[in-house]
């Protein structure tokens, strides 16, 4: 029997409310596997940095890079707290793990779920996954802030784009169109960010010469705003950069029943470094410590972790419960996060 190692870091505000309920669901699926789960909690995030200075100590990176994969619920402290000013939990944190362990792929999946409806109306239907790049453009943390303070300030954010880094990307989106609907949508600004366009444009040619199977179109990402509404159903699978991707994953959210249920995988194709799992939002300081959070998104993370350390039929019982749960939501009225996570946990175990 195996043992899965997995790092939990809950965060701030709902990220720890979520995560708890995401590892009920872990436990309760990994009960029918000949396999166990070793949990090691990290706590970090903007609490933590308050109470102890640490953001992100090197050793404490190297202690989670020996896990299996990582369960992450959210970070960030509460608007305007004059002492986080200084500081990006995000940066020195999220985006540090993420750059540390290459997770060049975020990945984030986004379904209607019959039963729940959308936004978008009775008939909407949408089944489609964003493949984010991770570790590049605007995130990459180069640029400057000169003068600041001043009337002659100067900010630059430079979005920095790699051959190599779009290649192994757009190669991952086209792999995972052949493994669906064969549908690729590229998702950039090439009309305007001509320099890093142009870079994506050309590795799209040269590599869709090499997936003669799938079929490949380019939207400007403020057209593609406009189809994710009005005609979700059009999209397989969307490969964009960090910015973009960031962005057309909430708008996904928001339009496949709500930021309470996307989640997402970082994704380290390579296994030369853990994984990550996660709920797409953040730690929702408006609504923390009230269990008003819905935990589904960071269950559905933990499906994704499922899969991805190669216990798949442990993860799609997790995503059969899930479904059930949401088909049954309007006949039971309003719960808690902890109601919701153990009615989850209660349908895997019942399942056979
Ligand atoms: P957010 O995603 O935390 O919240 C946006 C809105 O969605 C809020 O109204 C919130 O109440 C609601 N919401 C989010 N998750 C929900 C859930 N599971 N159930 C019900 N409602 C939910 O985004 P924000 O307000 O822009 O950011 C808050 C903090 O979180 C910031 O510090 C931000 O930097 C951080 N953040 C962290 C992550 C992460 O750790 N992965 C992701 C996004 C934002
Ligand atoms: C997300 C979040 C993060 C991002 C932030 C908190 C760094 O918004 O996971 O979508 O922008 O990637
Ligand atoms: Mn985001």
């Amino acid at each position: 029997s195996t043992t899965i190692n997995i790092a939990v870091i809950a965060g701030d505000g709902i990220g720890r409310e979520v995560t708890v309920q995401a590892q009920k669901a872990l436990d309760a699926a990994i009960a029918f596997e000949d396999a166990s789960i070793a949990y090691r909690d990290f706590t970090l995030g903007a609490d933590h940095y308050l109470e102890t200075g640490e953001l992100l100590h090197d050793a404490t990176l190297e202690a989670i890079a020996e896990s299996d994969a990582i369960l992450f619920g959210a970070v960030g402290g509460v608007p305007g707290d004059p002492r986080l000013e200084s500081v990006s939990i995000e940066r020195s944190l999220l985006l540090r793990l993420r750059f540390a362990f290459d997770q060049y792929v975020n990945l984030r999946p986004a379904r209607i779920h019959p039963g729940i409806g959308s936004v978008l109306g009775r008939d909407a239907r949408a089944d489609f996954v964003i493949v984010r790049e991770g570790t590049e453009g605007a995130y990459s943390g180069s640029g400057g802030l000169v003068r600041g303070g001043t009337a002659q300030a100067i900010a630059t954010e430079v979005s920095v784009n790699t051959a190599f880094g779009v290649e192994r990307v757009l190669r991952y989106a086209f792999d995972l169109a052949r493994t669906r609907d064969k549908r690729l949508t590229v998702v950039h600004k090439n009309n305007v960010l001509v320099h890093s366009g142009a870079l994506w444009a050309q590795v799209q040619a040269d590599v869709s010469a090499e997936y003669p199977d799938v079929t490949v179109d380019y939207l400007h990402v403020d057209a593609a705003t406009i189809h994710l509404v009005q005609h979700p159903e059009r999209f397989d699978v969307i490969v964009t950069d960090n910015l973009f991707g960031d962005i057309l994953t909430d708008l996904a959210g928001a339009i496949t029943g709500g930021i309470g249920l996307a989640a997402s995988g970082n994704i380290n194709p390579d296994d030369r470094f853990p994984s990550m799992f996660e709920p797409v939002h953040g730690s929702a300081p408006d609504i923390a410590g009230k269990q008003l959070a819905d935990p589904t998104a960071a269950i559905l993370s933990a499906a994704m972790l499922l899969d991805h350390v190669g216990l798949p039929v442990a993860g799609q019982r997790i995503r059969a419960a899930v479904d059930l749960d949401i088909e049954h939501r309007q006949d039971v009225g309003i719960r808690s996060t902890d109601q919701i996570g153990d009615s989850i946990a209660a349908r895997i175990a019942s399942a056979s």
